[in-house]
């Protein structure tokens, strides 16, 4: 269709919630429809990750991204004028085949990314559908917020080794109920904070949890379960942990250094198992090891039997990996960044593998994060049971919390919230 061909590309360098800058791109139609969608950045990034292009010279030290956007407006834009901005598969295939490299190392996944998805919705727009029901006319659940309560590891200021601390309230009736709980349980947490360690423990990390001066898991899992049962949710509410075992693991000795020890790949396994039978409440683990351990996540995966075992750094969002997690049975469920991999069609291809060899598929924000709310919109088309999405607080989570409430809204009756059964992959 004539009105549908994409008449303009425009990209901006903008800043994200940490003042690092990154990339918005706007694309129009003839019809007069656009769609516009900001790139995500990690902090505690894969090594398997899709190369977002930055700069490196002494603007923003280093980490401007002028580069990639003139990759987008002199390279990829002369390329999508007039195409069908709903040929999505089309356009992604012909970035990738433009770029040509294995990790979007020539053109920059963030340049790729932010067309990509501000493809997805020029494309939405122009057929005067809502993102999540353009991408899949069966949409209708909304997922279970993984939400971190507790930073540590790359993303706070303090001791704990664990990248991420998050309640998920399994027992809300609805997505709405399911924030209301968080806020309440995030109020009890900051009044628990300043009674045990003072007001100035009551300070945000990059997710947008606490990051409190804690030192062990267990005195994170304490105050957690202390926080939640002061708010009154402990048969609602079950616990998730990022590991993000890489980021503190010492690859010459092959030790992780945690909690003042050096533990070798059984003793970090037994560790995970005793904290898991400690508090069992908690029902997924990401990264347990390393990004390279598949052994060792097989291993775990089996002995955690019941435990959602999820690969962020693992997979990366990678076919090619997920495709080897699935053969060798490491963990069941694959963390899902789109700017992990660069395109929207690589990230739905990685997902619909995922969910059909019975992993689940979790959502996730990077903690770079603007007020864009694609990613809530691409969940809700997966259907996803869960969505880590960071803590309650910011307008850079608020902003994707706020578009479930109205995207469940929107659904009516036929909206149904994942709840008990956010894991897909149990009966
Ligand atoms: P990142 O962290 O966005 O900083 O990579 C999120 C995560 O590890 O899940
Ligand atoms: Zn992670």
């Amino acid at each position: 269709m004539k009105g549908r061909s994409i008449s303009s590309v425009k990209a901006l360098e903008i800043v994200d919630n940490r003042g690092m800058p990154t990339v918005r791109v706007r694309v129009r139609t003839e019809n007069g429809c656009s769609g516009t969608a900001d790139v995500p950045c990690g902090s505690s990034t894969g090594t398997y990750e899709a190369r977002e292009l930055r700069d490196g010279d002494e603007r923003y030290r280093g980490k401007g991204v002028r580069k990639a956007i003139h990759n987008i407006e002199e390279f990829i834009a002369p390329r999508l004028l007039g195409m069908d901005t709903t040929r999505q598969r089309d356009i992604d295939l012909m970035m990738i085949d433009l770029d040509g490299t294995k990790n979007k190392s020539k053109l920059g996944a963030n340049a790729t990314l932010g067309v990509s998805a501000a493809v997805a919705h020029a494309g939405a727009a122009s057929c005067g559908l809502p993102l999540y029901r353009y991408l899949n006319a069966h949409a209708y659940m909304l997922p279970v917020p993984q939400s971190c309560m507790v930073n540590g590891g790359l993303h706070a200021g303090n001791d704990l080794e664990f990248q991420e601390y998050c309640v998920m309230p399994v027992g809300a009736r609805s997505l709405a109920e399911a924030v209301r709980l968080l806020s309440e349980i995030n109020l009890s947490c900051k009044d628990l904070l300043a009674e045990k360690y003072g007001k100035g423990a009551t300070n945000a990390g990059e997710d947008g949890g606490f990051a409190p001066p804690m030192k062990s898991a267990r005195e994170a899992m304490d105050f957690l379960y202390r926080a939640v049962h002061k708010a009154g949710f402990e048969n609602e509410v079950v616990y998730g942990i990022d590991v993000a075992a890489t980021h503190f693991y010492d690859k010459d000795r092959r030790k992780y250094l945690l909690e003042g020890t050096e533990k070798d790949r059984d003793e970090m396994i037994a560790f995970l198992k005793d904290l898991v039978k400690e508090y069992p409440g908690i029902v997924s683990l990401e990264d347990p090891l390393f990004e390279d351990d598949y052994e060792g996540t097989s291993l775990i995966t089996r002995e955690l039997e019941g435990t959602m075992i999820i690969g962020d750094d693992f997979f990366t969002t990678n076919i090619h990996r997920v495709r080897k997690g699935v053969m060798e049975k490491a963990s069941n469920a694959v963390l899902w960044k789109p700017n992990m991999i660069g395109t929207v069609t690589e990230a739905f291809e990685t997902a619909h593998y995922a969910m059909q060899h019975g992993f689940s598929v979790v959502v996730s924000e990077r903690s770079g994060a603007t007020e864009d709310t694609t990613l809530s919109d691409l969940t809700v088309a997966l259907n996803a049971g869960v969505i880590k999405v960071g803590g309650i607080r910011g307008s850079e989570r608020g902003s994707e919390y706020n578009r479930f409430i109205e995207i469940e809204d929107e659904l009516g009756t036929s909206a149904a919230y994942a709840g008990r059964n956010f894991d897909k992959t149990k009966p």
